[in-house]
């Protein structure tokens, strides 16, 4: 690597204002600069400079005149859907993609959030949980789904040691694939430059769950899976211990309505709950961000007093194969829109090499979010789940969505499942069991895979624990 850099290099920074990159240029060695080089040339200096020129526009919101509550198809059991989605996993004909990029900012936990124990009595961690549904998903249906893990530069290599050093949970590790998401810079809000993580370091964040869609194209996973006559394809964040990772029944619905884009629905639990709800519009499926949704909308109720817009997203959703691709070619990087965010970002000064720890949000950031592809499609559905059954998100070191409240949700679970066994747990006044609950994913899916085992009753006072399917 040249001791100066390219004069075009130079030329390009100059003309976007961006010099302040090269600072620290002659304290770098071959590799530094080589990396500095390499990353620059990855920027899309048009489509930052047109984003940063958005920054003061209010937020474009969906025009919502004419948005109307969706229909929601309830969750009944069917057994001629569940076999249509059994068909489809014994053929082979669904991969899994969970998204586990994300930072993991409000938990606070240095290893990336699939790696934190999570369930109420062995203490399992989250990616073990989401990996052993897998293994049970194979073992059922005698093949199982591909395994495809989403992560960024952050929880890239944790994400694979910590999969290796587990034995992969039991899953074949050839059928285990991480791919990493793209990132985007951070720029500075009152400047628009760049901001430095160290000299020869442009600041890089993950581009959001929607950065999926682009590295899984780009990366060939999408025609790998068209190749292999895989379908569809399970979507899933890494923070919800209690999703149902393709359930035949989600799946038949998906199948048999020819959908291009399913998604799970939990109740909206109050006016101001901040979640993302489930809109149409002109016949498409929409998701209008929580902050997007008018008061008055937000407040509407029907005559039974139940709220008008109530289709809380779990981020849970089936897609096709097809309609992956499609929209992955449309236009724009990845075929989904950037949001801008405000954000705190430390950095440091090109000035003077000294690290900005700021107090108020200095920096604007770029995330894409998958839900952004669901009016694309043309066909689509909505499944109604309850919290209870399938949503208990990790977000939060303390307080709501936090590691009390999804282990009580994971008991909670559990002894609704034994209650059909008749096998009881005290219960404080809310009905939450006074004892920690496990069911492992290797022993049951549901509560009908509990029928004809031989469940030990529990003991007065102690956890109760069915882990080993084979001494039941
Ligand atoms: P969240 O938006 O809840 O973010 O991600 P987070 O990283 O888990 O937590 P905070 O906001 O920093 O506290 C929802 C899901 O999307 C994934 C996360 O890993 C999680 O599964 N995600 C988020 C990505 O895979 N990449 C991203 O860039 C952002």
């Amino acid at each position: 690597m040249n001791s100066l850099p390219s004069t075009d290099l130079v030329e390009t920074l100059k003309s976007q204002g961006q010099q302040h990159l090269l600072a620290g240029w002659e304290q770098l060695d071959p590799a530094g600069r080589q990396y500095l080089v390499d990353t620059l040339a990855g920027f899309n200096w048009a489509e930052l400079r047109g984003l940063y020129e958005k920054r003061a526009e209010p937020a474009k919101l969906p025009d919502l005149v004419d948005a109307q509550a969706p229909v929601v198809q309830l969750e009944e059991p069917d057994t001629a859907l569940d076999a249509l989605g059994s068909v489809a996993l014994q053929r082979g004909r669904v991969a899994v993609v969970l998204v586990a990029g994300g930072q993991g900012s409000r938990l606070g936990s240095d290893l990336p959030k699939g790696c934190f124990p999570i369930t109420p009595v062995t203490g399992k961690t989250l990616y073990q949980v989401h990996a052993e549904k897998v293994l049970a998903l194979g073992k059922r249906h005698g093949v199982t789904p591909p395994l495809f893990i989403m992560t960024s530069p952050a929880t890239d290599r944790p994400t694979r040691d910590f999969f290796s050093s587990h034995g992969h949970f039991g899953l074949d590790p050839d059928r285990v694939f991480y791919f990493q998401q793209g990132t985007m810079p951070a720029v500075d809000l009152a400047t628009g430059k760049l901001l430095l993580e160290a000299p020869g370091k442009p600041f890089l964040a993950p581009d959001g769950h929607g950065g999926c869609l682009s590295a899984l194209e780009n990366q060939g996973h999408l025609a790998w899976m068209q190749d292999r006559g895989i379908r569809s394809v399970f979507y899933f964040q890494v923070d919800n211990p209690l999703v149902k990772v393709a359930d035949p029944n989600f799946l038949g619905r998906h199948l048999r309505a020819e959908s291009q884009a399913s998604s799970k629905v939990v109740p909206k639990r109050s006016a101001d709950e901040k979640v993302g709800v489930f809109v149409s519009m002109a016949g498409r499926c929409h998701l209008v961000e929580y902050s997007d949704l008018p008061r008055e909308m937000a407040e509407q109720r029907l005559a039974d007093g139940s709220l008008r817009f109530a289709a809380g997203s779990p981020a849970i959703h089936l897609f096709s194969v097809d309609f992956l691709r499609r929209v992955a070619s449309g236009s724009g990087q990845g075929g989904l829109p950037f949001h801008i965010a405000r954000k705190k970002v430390p950095h440091i000064d090109p000035g003077t090499g000294e690290r900005v720890q700021p107090d108020r949000e200095n920096a604007l950031k770029f995330e894409r979010f998958i839900f952004d592809a669901l009016p694309q499609a043309e066909r689509w559905l909505l499944v109604g789940v309850t919290h209870e059954g399938e949503f208990a998100p990790l977000k939060n070191s303390a307080g709501p969505d936090s590691p009390a409240t999804v282990r009580l949700a994971q008991s909670r679970l559990a002894a609704a499942w034994l209650d059909r066994r008749n096998i009881r747990f005290p219960a404080d006044e809310r009905g939450n069991p006074l004892v920690p609950v496990e069911i492992s994913p290797l022993v049951a899916l549901g509560p009908d895979d509990l029928r004809g085992l031989q469940l030990p009753e529990p003991a007065e006072g102690k956890p109760y624990l069915l882990d080993d399917p084979d001494n039941l």
